[in-house]
This record gives structure tokens, sequence and C-alpha cells, in this order.
């Protein structure tokens, strides 16, 4: 252990990253502003070869960063170059199967590639997000196989926490740090130490794996009691957005959510079914988690039917017209668009409407997940005679750099699922 401990203080241990996406990427990016030597391990050749090239792919990353760290930076798929790193973090993807059960097939690949190159006094830390349990029952049986753990080997779990569009600086955010014995939570302390300001112990892995799913639950709770909320308040007459900065001003016990056109991400849509299909192995039913779920996912159907509504009284015209979609990422200022609401909008909107949609969104340019036929899979340019050409638009993603003036004077009706206060006038319809 010391020797590990020793280099991770002197910025001589080598980090090695597994899965460079949203998280795996500016994990590494950490880690090289703080001076140690990264491996990245990826399988998208797209990828490494941006990445070669020092191109971003990300939206919250810029190619001069990249650029500014790229000597110590070493991208690969090479699995065997495993034995030349002293700390490896696994920051794959952990999506739901078809029947929202959790889909751990990628981790369990990767680890059947990274495990005949493990060597005594590593570390792994685990860090995607996944139900209590998984580590102790994915990677300890073939490690304690192998090593003494917590000996001569440290396996970690720490979970992500960064926000993509709210350029936090990830260094400022505490972070969960578990490890399955002592001397290895002492590892994994020193590990993150050397990247975060506060590194926050737990008791155990199960604590910390729990820890992140609850905090996406919350969220995914939060997020249903607004949307059904502004609902029944729409029938009412009651401005949601006011009752919420009016409850807001409690200072205590209140946290505000706000509705929108549904959620998405690779997080709050699936962490929650990871722990609803835990109960369920114990017998258990989650029923305010699940119905939190239904909920959000109902929202791009409420949301068809008020704009069919809408356009019944204000055009007294059938359903199937040309549409604009504004922002198909499913949160503001980034590009990744997993799991977005846009998306089953756009489903009902040609296969229950037969309307014609095309999109805008200045972060992604193309739609690759959809085949679906009356869309054009190509972010348009948003010119004024572009914007008139649309019957209506609906603003999924409000997005800081949209120019809202010029959609606003153009567009003949624009539906608007965010509830922006700038955004204002005869043609504007808050949903
Ligand atoms: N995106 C977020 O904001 C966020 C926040 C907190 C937690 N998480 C969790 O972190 C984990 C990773 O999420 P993400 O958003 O970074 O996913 P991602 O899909 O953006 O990144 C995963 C990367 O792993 C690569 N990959 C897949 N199989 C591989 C293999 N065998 N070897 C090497 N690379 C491989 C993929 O090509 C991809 O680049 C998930 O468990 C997620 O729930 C994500």
């Amino acid at each position: 252990m010391k020797s590990l401990t020793r280099n991770l203080s002197k910025k001589k241990a080598i980090i090695g990253v597994i899965g460079l996406g949203y998280v795996g990427l500016p994990r590494c990016i950490q880690f090289l502003k703080s001076n140690f030597k990264v491996y990245g391990f990826e399988n998208d050749s797209n990828k490494i070869f941006l990445l070669k090239k020092k191109k971003s792919y990300l939206s919250n990353l810029s190619n001069k960063t990249l650029k500014k760290f790229s000597k110590n930076f070493i991208v690969t798929k090479n699995y065997n170059l495993i034995s030349k790193v002293d700390v490896i973090i696994i920051c794959l993807p952990t999506p739901i199967k078809k029947s929202f059960a959790p889909d751990l097939s990628i981790v369990k690949k990767s680890f059947n590639k990274i495990k005949k190159h493990l060597r005594e006094n590593q570390a792994i830390s685990f860090e995607s997000t996944t139900y209590p349990g998984t580590t102790e029952e994915l990677l300890l049986p073939y490690l304690k196989k192998k090593f003494n753990v917590g000996k001569n080997f440290y396996l970690i779990y720490s979970p992500e926490r960064d926000d993509p569009g709210l350029k936090l600086n990830n260094k400022k955010i505490p972070k969960l740090v578990s490890g399955y014995s002592n001397k290895c939570l002492l590892v994994g302390k020193k590990i993150y130490g050397s990247v975060i300001d506060k590194p926050i112990e737990v008791s155990s892995i199960k604590v910390a794996e729990m820890a992140k799913l609850y905090e996406n639950i919350f969220r995914s709770i939060n997020i249903s009691l607004a949307n059904e909320t502004k609902i029944i308040l729409k029938k009412l007459n009651i401005d949601m957005s006011e009752v919420i900065n009016a409850a807001k001003s409690k200072p205590f016990g209140f946290m505000p959510f706000f509705p929108g056109p549904g959620y998405g991400g690779h997080c709050i849509p699936v962490d929650p079914f990871y722990f609803i299909w835990l109960a369920k192995k114990y017998g258990l039913k989650s029923k305010f988690i699940e119905l939190s779920g239904k909920i959000n996912n109902s929202i791009p159907e409420w949301i068809c039917k008020q704009i069919k509504i809408e356009l019944n009284k204000k055009l007294k015209k059938s359903f199937d017209c040309k549409v604009l979609i504004l922002g198909v990422a499913y949160k503001k200022n980034i590009n990744d668009d997993r799991e977005s609401p846009a998306y089953r909008l756009i489903e009902i909107l040609t296969k229950k409407f037969k309307c014609k949609v095309s999109f805008y969104d200045p972060y992604i340019k193309k739609v690759n997940n959809l085949r679906l036929k009356n869309f054009n899979n190509k972010s348009i340019q948003l010119s004024k005679n572009r914007i008139k050409s649309f019957d209506y638009g609906i603003l999924v993603t409000d997005h800081d750099h949209l120019d809202y003036d010029k959609i606003r004077k153009n567009i003949k009706l624009l539906f608007d699922t965010r509830n922006l206060k700038y955004l204002n006038g005869n043609n504007i319809i808050k949903l």
C-alpha cells in the first residue's frame, strides 16, 4: 500500500480510466490537470480518432483543454496496457434492458478483458451508477481469487456526481468514497484527495452505491411532483412558476424542482429502475418510485394533447402540419440527447399525428438513433425564413444560446415547455 500511496502523493502513479464518455473523459482531464499521467481506455474507434486529433466530442470540454494536456494522455483500445497503470477507474455505461432490469453486460465484458492484466499493488475504483451489491458481486470474487484484497490489491467504489450542463468545478463537488476494507478506503481517499477538495468517506461500498441511487431517485420523484402539480394547476389557472418561486422563499425544508417536457439523460430515467428491480428481487414493490417514472414518461403525451387542444382552438386546422422542435438535448447547454423527451415528442408527432418534424439544436447537428418517417434528422439552419415556414414550434431544450428574439419574432406559434420568463407574446403558449 505504501508504494501506491507514495506514488499518488508524488503524482508518479499512472491513472487508467475505462470508458471515455461524459464521466470518464472529464475524469481523465481532472487527473491530467493535477499532473498525473493518464491512460484512457475506450472501445469506440471514432472517439479514439478524435481524441488523438485533440478534438473534443463533449460540449463542456474544449479542444484547447485537450491539447494542453495531450502530452501526458495516452488513448487506447489496448487492454494489455492495464498492467502499466496503478489505478483503474471504471466509468462504463450501466443502462437498463427493455424489461427495465439492470444491464451490466458492458461492465462484465470489460472486466473480463481487464482482469487478465491485473497485478499486485493496483487499485480499482468503480464509478458507474448501480444497485447496492454490484461491486462486490461483479468484481470481488475474481479479485479475491488472485489477490489478497486490502493487502496487495485495493477495491474502491466512488460514484460520479458531475453535472455537465452546470459547468461546476468538479474539484469542488464533494465525492463519496468507499472501500472493501479500511486500507482500500485509505487508498480511495488518497486517489480522489489528489483531485477533489472533499472526498467524503462512507462505511461501506453498499452505502455509497445506494447513496448515488437515492440522489437520483430523489430527483425523479421531485421532477414528477413538479410535472403532476403543473398539470393540475393549469386546469386551476394558477401559475406554477409563481407557486414555486413563492414556496422557495422558505429558507428550510424546500428545494425547487421545475416541470418540463419530461425527463432524460443516462441517469434519472434509468437509475430508479435499478432500485425497483432490486426491491422486486427481495419481494418488495417500490410503488412511489415506479409512479414517478410513469408520470415523467407520460409528459410528452400530455404535451401533444395540449397542443392538439390549442391548435383546434386557435387555427381551426387539422393536426398534420410542419413542426419545428427547438432543442433535442435532454437538458440545456450540452450535447447529450440520451433518453431525451424530444424523441418521444417527435415519435408521437410523426407517427400518431402524421406531422412533418424538423429540429434545431446548436449542440447536436444530426440525430442518429431515430429511424422515423417524416423526420428530418439533420439540424436545420435557424434563418428567419426557415422559422417562418413552420406551422408551429415546440421549445424542448432551453439552451442559453438559442436566438429567442429571432424565434419569437418569426415563429407563427410556439409551445414553450420550459416556461421561460423572457419568452412572451401572443404567439407563445406556455405548457
Ligand atoms: N453522464 C452523467 O452525467 C453521469 C453522472 C453521474 C453518473 N453517471 C454514471 O456514470 C457511468 C458512465 O456514464 P457516461 O454518461 O459517462 O456514459 P457514456 O456512454 O458517455 O460513456 C461510456 C464510454 O464507455 C465506452 N465503452 C463502452 N464499452 C467499453 C469497453 N468495453 N471498453 C472501453 N470503453 C467502453 C463507450 O464507448 C463510452 O465512450 C454510468 O453508470 C452513469 O450512470 C453518469
